[in-house]
């Protein structure tokens, strides 16, 4: 694992500004800027007006050593270090605690105070540590504003659940100061896979009928967004393009939504070039030809409707086979019920893939679904059966054999 500890190196000489924002949580962010100090981070602070009436510019410039910066307007800073500077000179910014509204306001593109103009300026990742009630957590609007944020790439951690200090008991508390310092290292580690992109697909895709009905499978999605945010923790930038799952958008990663095959072939098209394709979508190999545009009535006495099908565009086939463009290494994945390893060699050569994992989906598997997964992985030069194991330990093992293999500079 790369993401484990590297604690006092990592953070030595890296440029942290931490905005804190005004939540009950705030008087946490003290003993932030402290721990950060520790570990040789140099620590500039902003303070939301609401954060000031949480938290003393005083002490966070006492502890930071540091000028704390609260105002956008401010003549005096604006020369000495103005807010673009301030924006541009992070490695990292941190906004913890992070309030209902000042994610609300990032997610509009405000820029109507220095902390809102800075996160909208920067150029640096973004870790959010949100902390506030659970209603307000759990309304509709702070999770489409948190759900968009982080397909901007956004990171976040927490909030967790426990005692809140409005006396209800829910999730919305600030993370722990251990998680944030853990997110934080996670931030700035390198990871094997840094400056290479991938493209994940994953899930089902849903191919209409009519209006209302549709041609369906079992994938749940959950191992191919393991991969995606195995391969994101390894340090690729991902783009994960997922048919509607019922599973949350794994943080840190653009993700696009699709419904179809032929869309899941544009989005992936579209997100080109990438180092890395793995093609752990399952992907419908048919459709119907012609979909009714209004929803097929059951009328009394009327023959049983029949579906005539067509066959989908091959999105493994299809990237495998691109002369201009073509992922360095493409990995698909090969559901099958019977002679496993044998069609899923068939598979990689048919496709023209590098790679193919291949897993039992045959009933009683417990594949599709859940939360385990027993594969073969199959490359140009034999094939390694992996034990059981859960889907995310299949995710970092494929993450750290695509490492090794970019680390060698060949694809098996
Ligand atoms: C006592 C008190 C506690 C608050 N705690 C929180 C909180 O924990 N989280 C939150 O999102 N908002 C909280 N608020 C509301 C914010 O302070 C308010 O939305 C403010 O406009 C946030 O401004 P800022 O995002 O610029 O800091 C609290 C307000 C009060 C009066």
């Amino acid at each position: 694992m790369w993401n484990i500890a590297r604690v006092m190196r990592v953070l030595s000489g890296k440029s942290i500004l931490l905005i804190v924002a005004g939540g009950i949580a705030a008087y946490k962010s003290l003993e932030l800027v402290r721990r950060l100090k520790d570990r040789g981070a140099l620590v500039r602070c902003v303070l939301t007006e609401a954060g000031a009436r949480f938290v003393t510019p005083l002490s966070l410039a006492a502890l930071s050593g540091e000028k704390v910066h609260q105002d956008l307007f401010s003549l005096t800073d604006e020369v000495e270090m103005g807010h673009i500077r301030l924006a541009r000179e992070a490695d990292l910014v941190v906004v913890a605690p992070a309030t209902a509204d000042l994610m609300a306001r990032m997610q509009a593109g405000m820029a109507n105070d220095l902390a809102s103009a800075i996160l909208l300026a920067t150029r640096a990742p973004i870790l959010l540590a949100p902390s506030m009630n659970t209603a307000m957590w759990e309304h509709a609007a702070t999770q489409a504003n948190l759900k968009s944020l982080r397909q901007r790439g956004c990171k976040t951690v927490g909030p967790q659940d426990g005692d809140l200090a409005c006396g209800e008991v829910g999730a919305g508390r600030l993370a722990e100061l251990s998680d944030i310092l853990a997110a934080i290292d996670d931030g700035f580690s390198a990871g094997p896979l840094k400056g290479l992109r991938a493209l994940v697909t994953s899930g089902p895709t849903h191919e209409p009928i009519d209006p209302v009905r549709f041609i369906a499978n079992r994938s749940s999605g959950k191992q191919g967004h393991a991969i995606a945010a195995a391969l994101a923790g390894a340090g690729a930038k991902v783009t994960l393009v997922s048919g509607p799952v019922s599973i949350p958008d794994p943080a840190g990663m653009c993700v696009v939504h699709v419904e179809t095959a032929e869309q899941m072939l544009a989005a992936c098209q579209k997100s080109l070039p990438a180092d890395i394709a793995v093609c752990a979508a399952a992907v419908a190999d048919w459709k119907v030809k012609t979909p009714a545009g209004q929803k097929l009535k059951k009328a009394k006495g009327a023959a049983v409707p029949s579906l005539e099908l067509a066959t989908n565009p091959d999105i493994l086939a299809t990237l495998s086979g691109l002369k201009k463009e073509r992922p360095r290494l493409v990995v698909g994945f090969a559901a099958e019920t019977q002679n496993i390893s044998a069609h899923a060699k068939a598979k990689l050569e048919a496709k023209g893939a590098d790679w193919i994992l291949a897993n039992d989906v045959s009933e009683g598997s417990g594949t599709f679904g859940g939360d385990s997964n027993q594969v073969h992985l199959i490359t140009r030069s034999g094939i390694e059966t992996w034990p059981r194991m859960s889907k995310s330990h299949v995710a970092q093992e494929l993450a750290e054999r695509v490492a090794r293999a970019f680390k060698k500079g060949k694809k098996a």
